[in-house]
């Protein structure tokens, strides 16, 4: 009988010894020699009625003993295979607190949306509201009621991507003139931005998109000094105290009188280079007198009221700001350029 103890003995040990490092598979083998109902050990007990009356005492110490010492041994080895599995978990989770940390980028706004808040905030600190312009416009509103009719020489001035016959991409953020008018009677004294603007135009100062900022002030006696007013004080804000403007007379069938603010070529300095075609000067916005016709267009009464409204090159400004001096480097998405320019 003793035989048969020990011969479970090391069935049990040998079971362990082989078994695969897992707490499932322990449990299995547990079962086997322990599980109340169909555990080797316990069917021993079975067999106290073959035993002889005055060795059954002995025998069922034998068999406890047994089950005690087999007990003891399954949970050391769970306990030595949950250290074994936390082990492994550790090690696959493991961190190097020494390791350098993953940087993070963060990125800068584009040089024209820097600009277009820059020229937002000086001009409403001048007392400016600010409106928003369309990218897809009537006829009406980029043209008819900007005082240029079908077949107005002025058009071409402007080569434009129709659309349809009626809708067009805006060519200019000059109506939201219109669009202000319209709806708001004066005093009005708005900026209108983000100003996409469309022309069919390609070259190192122009591209076929770029952005304006259109400003439109109505009120009563609105003269050309507080045109030049206003926009000597933004040249200086935004370009630095030692820029130089000039007003230069021009056309526009929606201002009269009409003029061309350049500023100093950043380029040259003003001497003539390449960039400015020889003439120091880089032209930046287009101003004016409100055309009465174009009031009267809005129901504005033009006795009473007059007008001023100017139209700012926003990629000139960046271009002029940020010494960059090919406009497609602004629209080429060129992280090393944009990277570069971070006034914010
Ligand atoms: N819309 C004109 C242009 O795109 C600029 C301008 C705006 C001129 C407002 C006068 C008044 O060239």
């Amino acid at each position: 009988m003793n035989d048969r103890l020990a011969g479970i003995k090391q069935e049990i040990l040998n079971g362990i010894d082989q078994l695969a490092a897992s707490r499932a598979a322990a449990f299995e083998l547990r079962k086997q020699f322990l599980d109340s109902k169909t555990g080797k050990i316990g069917q021993l007990m079975k067999e106290m009625k073959n035993i002889a009356p005055e060795e059954r005492a002995a025998f069922g110490k034998n068999i406890n003993e047994l089950k005690d010492w087999a007990q003891q041994k399954f949970s050391e080895l769970d306990e030595k295979l949950k250290a074994r599995e936390l082990e492994r978990r550790y090690e696959s989770e493991k961190i190097d607190v020494t390791m350098p940390a993953r940087e993070t980028e963060t990125g800068n706004l584009h040089p024209v949306t820097q600009i277009r808040n820059q020229l937002m905030d000086i001009f409403v600190g001048m007392g400016f509201e600010v409106a928003e312009t369309r990218e897809i416009e009537n006829d009406y509103y980029n043209f008819e009621a900007l005082n240029i009719p079908k077949d107005h020489p002025a058009r071409d001035m402007q080569d434009t991507f129709y659309l349809s016959p009626e809708y067009l991409l805006a060519t200019q953020t000059s109506g939201a003139q219109i669009h202000t008018m319209e709806k708001k009677k004066p005093p009005i004294k708005i900026v209108a931005a983000p100003g996409k603007v469309f022309r069919s135009d390609d070259d190192a100062t122009h591209s076929p998109m770029f952005h304006q900022m259109e400003g439109l002030v109505v009120d009563e006696r609105i003269t050309m000094c507080d045109l030049k007013g206003m926009l000597e004080l933004f040249a200086k804000k935004i370009f630095g105290e030692d820029t130089t403007t000039r007003l230069r007379p021009s056309y526009f069938p929606f201002t009269e009188p009409s003029v061309e603010v350049d500023v100093s070529c950043f380029s040259c300095g003003g001497k003539g280079c390449r960039l400015c075609k020889g003439t120091g000067w880089i032209e930046l916005l287009g101003a004016g007198i409100v055309n009465r016709r174009v009031l009267e267009n809005c129901g504005i009464d033009s006795e009473k009221y007059s007008g001023l409204a100017f139209g700012i090159g926003l990629d000139r400004a960046a271009m002029l700001k940020y010494g960059i001096n090919n406009v497609k480097l602004l629209f080429e998405s060129d992280l090393r350029v944009l990277r570069q320019i971070n006034d914010n």
